[in-house]
This record gives C-alpha cells, sequence and structure tokens, in this order.
C-alpha cells in the first residue's frame, strides 16, 4: 500500500504533467488497437487519440492510414475537415466558449471578450505558459442556460462575470 507521502508526489507529478499523456508511438497503437474494430473506426480513433493527448500528432496519421488501409492524404483530410481536431498540443486546461446564435443572444461576444481577457489568451490560442486553451464552440446545448461554456469537459451556464473569475482561478492550478 502506497504511503500519503508518495500518493502526493503522484498527484503532483501527475499534475506537473497536465491533463494529457504524452504522445508515443505505443500508445498510439494502443489507442488504434482498442477502437479497430468499431464500424467506421477512423472518426473513434482520432477522437480518442485527442482524449488521450490533446490534440492528433502528426505521427499518428501514418499509423491510422496504415491499420485502416487508407492513405495518409485521406487521414490527413479527415483530421483537417473537423474543426473540433487540434494539430498541436493543447493547453493544461481546455476552455471553450460558445459563441452560437442563442448565446450570442444572450451576450457571447462580450462574455467571450472578458474571459479572453481574465485568461490572458485569445481564441484559438494556447497560453505561452501552457496553462490552457482557449478555443470558440458552437452550441453545447445548453442554450436555455446562455451564455455557456465548456472547462475541461465541464458544461457552465449562464457565464457571468463571478462564473469567469472561477475560470481563471481553476486554470492558474
Ligand atoms: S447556442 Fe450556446 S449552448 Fe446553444
Amino acid at each position: 500500500m502506497r504511503s500519503p507521502m508518495a500518493i502526493g508526489q503522484l498527484a503532483a507529478l501527475g499534475s506537473a504533467r497536465g491533463r494529457f499523456e504524452t504522445w508515443t508511438p505505443a500508445r498510439g497503437s494502443e489507442i488504434i488497437a482498442d477502437h479497430i474494430a468499431l464500424e467506421g473506426p477512423a472518426l473513434p480513433i482520432l477522437h480518442a487519440m485527442q482524449e488521450a493527448f490533446g490534440y492528433v500528432p502528426q505521427d499518428a496519421v501514418p499509423m491510422i492510414a496504415e491499420a485502416l488501409n487508407l492513405s495518409r492524404a485521406e487521414v490527413h483530410g479527415t483530421v483537417t475537415f473537423y474543426h473540433d481536431f487540434r494539430h498541436e498540443p493543447a493547453g493544461k486546461h481546455v476552455v471553450k466558449v460558445c459563441v452560437a446564435e442563442a448565446c450570442q443572444a444572450a451576450g457571447a461576444n462580450e462574455t467571450s471578450a472578458k474571459v479572453a481577457k481574465a485568461l490572458n489568451v485569445g481564441f484559438g490560442e494556447t497560453r505561452p505558459d501552457g496553462q490552457v486553451t482557449l478555443e470558440p464552440i458552437y452550441c453545447l446545448g445548453l442554450c436555455a442556460c446562455s451564455p455557456s461554456a465548456m472547462v475541461d469537459g465541464r458544461l457552465i451556464g449562464r457565464l457571468d462575470d463571478d462564473a469567469i473569475e472561477e475560470i481563471a482561478a481553476e486554470v492558474r492550478q
């Protein structure tokens, strides 16, 4: 059994590395193997890659192509077609602010600007310290509580100044 100190050390190590795993071809192969039996496995594999590493590593493309008997261009085309897929590593935290219609009507433009200012990063960018990536998103299904956002996969409705402050505090950790 681990001592409390060992558990604390492990937690510290985990947070230093961030939320995402470091890309390795071995882990990439494992992800491909886990999803290859699915019908239409390309998208599930790409999503699983992004879930694990925070982006779709360039080196994963030829591996996926070979496993699925596709050309590299076909896999690359899929990655670039869907705006959800990142080509660069994400920050430790990923904040997405909804900029679709219902949220716009609830002031998403102003809210987005406040979030960008509070996090000190532009949309589509990762802060130089690697703490946070800020992205727009088009409807989170939370229109009734707009304006809405998502922080590390967690939905946040009624994004007001207090909520923005909380997000800023969260990404400092
Ligand atoms: S438009 Fe923003 S959650 Fe639907």
